[in-house]
């Protein structure tokens, strides 16, 4: 079924910071594309007016990857501000007037959560739900309980359909060449199972901190922030079986699946981890037990993947930015030449930030009389990454009605059970250095020879 393209873009928190740093700057790319003919609202309770807000837009481009005269002007033209309370009826009447003539709008609601029950009900009673699209931000919820609160007030008034849960991860390049990679080669099939993986590692450094958003931080934490979304999604990309279609709903289905069998978390297989520092944050209270650093160990209960660890971390202050997934292959079975340790042995590698690297590990004979080996990698893709492209992609499919990329209910939901039980407090938080790979404790959580692979610095796309 083809759903009609929206006609206006109302971004709800167009004073805030997730616009001013990723909604702006895919705003200006679709325009340079011409692929966003139509108006710009944007919402907020600030007390600003349009010039203002063309303003705030102005400083956005020129500090998010730069800005383009002509592209800024077209968009400045578009673009229109209402004010106001969003307990108020009043602020959607005055929307309501900033959209005549549209029929189609798209809401972005780039607010708290806590906000998207008024905002919702605000914008049915003054009669703008009607054929609509309501896109939301993350954290989706705090818990399973929050996030099924959170689906009832938005279902209260829009369909299933009509609500696109965004996690910008699925819009990154690499992740969609993940999913590409896998089912558009045959040679992977066979081993990609129990019998020839040994462990799946995945990691997400980030080499700074809260950045000023402590306040946020302390209301999340690191398995609440990264973990139960953008990471569960990619290994749920990564070990799905194939969908029986290209289209969204094959696709959601199959990621639903894997989220029903992956075992919920169990609390002895998690350490927390807290960088020195992360106390004197603002907004972070001082004797603060929110995790910035996690380590886990999940299991999937599948035929396919009975057996096989997938090793999860992801923090705050480590050594390096950088998110990568390494699928370790078991030995072979007898060393004929050289000593052969899975840690040395075959594995696929997918750098997912700030580059893209598909590559595949193996051993190859090094020169001379000697039967010794040592290793290489064979590069499928390697290139630098885009950062501004995820957010125009997501837009650009929302504004076409393609929930591909987003997350359905059921699989969010799914997603919350699975890190329900170490939700809170339920293991102690370790200090570490800034600058560390975390807590020492976390060793304790890979038990394959080899430990944990620390994503290094890319070496330059090879010629
Ligand atoms: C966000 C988290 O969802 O993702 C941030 O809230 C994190 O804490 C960010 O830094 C990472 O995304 P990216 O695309 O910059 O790697």
């Amino acid at each position: 079924m083809t759903t009609p393209n929206s006609d206006a873009l109302v971004v709800f928190g167009a004073t805030g910071d997730l616009a001013h740093k990723k909604i702006f700057p895919a705003l200006q790319a679709m325009i340079r594309r011409d692929e966003l003919g139509m108006p710009v609202i944007g919402m907020a309770r600030a007390g600003w007016t349009l010039d203002k807000l063309r303003e705030r837009v102005r400083s956005s481009l020129e500090q998010n990857g730069g800005i383009d005269q002509a592209a800024f002007s077209r968009l400045s033209a578009q673009l229109k501000y209402v004010d106001g309370d969003y307990e108020d009826p009043a602020t959607f009447e005055h929307l309501k007037q900033a959209l005549a003539g549209t029929a189609h709008p798209l809401y972005y609601l780039a607010i708290p959560p806590s906000m998207f029950g008024p905002v919702v009900r605000g914008l049915a009673k003054a009669g703008c739900a009607e054929g609509a699209r309501v896109v939301v931000e993350k954290p989706f919820g705090r818990d399973l309980s929050s996030a099924l609160a959170l689906d009832r007030e938005l279902h209260e008034v829009f369909q299933e359909s009509a609500v696109f849960r965004i996690d910008h991860y699925l819009g990154k390049e690499a992740v969609q060449n993940l999913l590409y990679f896998r089912f558009a080669n045959a040679f992977l099939e066979p081993i990609w199972n129990r019998r020839y993986v040994d462990n799946v590692q995945i990691t997400m450094a980030e080499n700074f901190g809260v950045q000023g958003r402590g306040a946020f931080y302390e209301e999340v934490g690191t398995i609440r922030d990264v973990v139960q979304n953008h990471l569960l999604q990619v290994i749920a990309l990564l070990t799905m079986e194939a969908p029986v279609g290209r289209d969204a709903e094959s696709m959601r289905t199959e990621k639903l699946r894997l989220f029903r069998a992956m075992r919920p978390l169990d609390p002895a297989q998690v350490v927390r981890g807290q960088f020195h520092g992360y106390r004197d944050e603002p907004g972070v209270a001082a004797d603060s037990r929110v995790e910035t650093f996690a380590a886990l160990r999940l299991h999937i209960d599948t035929w396919r993947w009975a057996g096989v660890p997938f090793y999860i971390r992801a923090g705050k202050c480590l050594p390096i930015t950088a998110t990568e997934i390494v699928v370790d292959l078991k030995c072979p079975p007898l060393a004929i030449f050289d000593e052969i340790s899975a840690a040395t042995s075959n594995y696929f590698r997918f750098r997912l930030s700030p580059e893209v690297v598909i590559s595949a590990g193996a051993r190859v004979k090094q020169a001379g009389e000697d039967m010794r080996g040592e290793p290489v990698e064979l590069v499928a893709r390697h290139e630098p990454g885009n950062d501004a492209l995820p957010y125009e992609r997501l837009l650009r499919d929302a504004i076409h009605g393609d929930p591909s990329l987003f997350t359905r209910d059921d699989s969010v939901e799914a997603a919350w059970r699975v890190v329900e039980p170490i939700l809170g407090n339920v293991e102690p938080v370790h200090a570490y250095a800034p600058g560390s790979w975390g807590p020492d404790a976390a060793a304790r959580i890979v038990h394959n020879e080899g430990g944990w692979h620390d994503p290094q610095p890319e070496e330059s796309a090879p010629c």
